[in-house]
């Protein structure tokens, strides 16, 4: 038998919002239904600010961006994720330090982080392997001890938890993936979530190609204009339109993968009894 890596879910409203996203003739972004996607994860998991991108990569690489990561930095992420972590901090020169990982689960084991800090390390980035979260609480004490910012690659983590706070508002940076893969998806597709208050406004202008666009589109400037270093990360209308379908059905979309996460625990547990592979508990 073979069975499909992956089987994007369609609510069946994609159509509509795709369509009522042309009518209006706004196609590029930063739309209403950018602001709407924006809004309901600000309101439902009360993070600061949200902006969507066109990748998590893109949300990745606005990070490093935002962190000022330059040649000569380290930054300690996990031995096992995909490239787009050590990829983003990479390209702005940084040198990548790996934590290895645990024995219940590929995250990053919070009991090796410490021996890897050196002056040098600028950011530690967290993958939430699976949506399953890290520990969190050790290692934002050991962050907060040596000053070093905590970005959490949440790639695979909307909608999930550490204890009662949602993944990606923890850390000063948080990232989404909506790539077809994902429980959530827009096709190519991420977030940025900013939690560090003072870095909203240049997170902003690092998204619009480096100008105060989003200011004037708020009506603040009167023009606007290049102010710094950004690029363009902010996906089309249409992406968002996609997208929104999508959160509309939410809870629907994470029963039904929930159902199917606990069809194939019970279907592997005699293997697991065996001792023939191992499984994670219930998340
Ligand atoms: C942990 C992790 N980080 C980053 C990414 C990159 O996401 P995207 O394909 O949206 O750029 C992925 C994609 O699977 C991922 O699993």
């Amino acid at each position: 038998m073979k069975i499909p890596f992956n089987k994007p879910y369609f609510t069946g409203r994609e159509a509509f919002h795709l369509s009522q996203a042309a009518i209006t003739g706004k196609l590029s972004g930063n739309g209403n239904y950018t602001r709407d996607c924006q809004l309901f994860f600000e309101k439902k998991y009360g993070f600061k600010k949200t902006l969507l991108t066109t990748s998590c990569s893109d949300a990745l690489e606005m990070a490093a961006l935002l962190l000022e990561i330059k040649p000569g930095d380290e930054v300690i992420i996990p031995s096992y994720t995909f490239v787009s972590t050590a990829n983003a901090f990479a390209l702005r020169g940084a040198t990548i330090v790996f934590a290895d990982s645990g024995t219940l689960n590929p995250n990053m084991d919070a009991s090796l982080i410490e021996a890897l800090i050196t002056p040098k390390t600028r950011a530690i980035v967290v993958v939430h392997y699976g949506g399953i979260a890290c520990d969190m609480d050790k290692i934002t004490e050991i962050a907060g001890r040596y000053n070093i910012a905590i970005v959490e690659d949440a790639a695979q983590g909307v909608d999930a938890y550490y204890r009662d706070q949602p993944l990606g508002s923890i850390g000063k940076l948080g990232t989404f993936s909506f790539h077809e893969t994902k429980n959530i998806t827009s096709g190519e597709g991420g977030m940025l979530i900013v939690n560090d208050h003072a870095l909203i406004g240049k997170a902003e202008i690092i998204w619009e190609k480096g100008t105060n666009r989003a200011a004037f589109a708020r009506g603040e400037v009167e023009k606007y204009e290049w102010v710094g270093l950004g690029s363009s990360f902010l996906p089309n209308e249409l992406t968002a339109a996609f997208l929104y379908s999508q959160l509309e059905h939410l809870d629907v979309i994470q029963q039904k993968r929930l159902q199917i996460w606990q069809e194939y625990h019970s279907r592997l547990s005699d293997l697991a009894e065996e001792g023939l592979l191992f499984t994670t508990p219930c998340p």
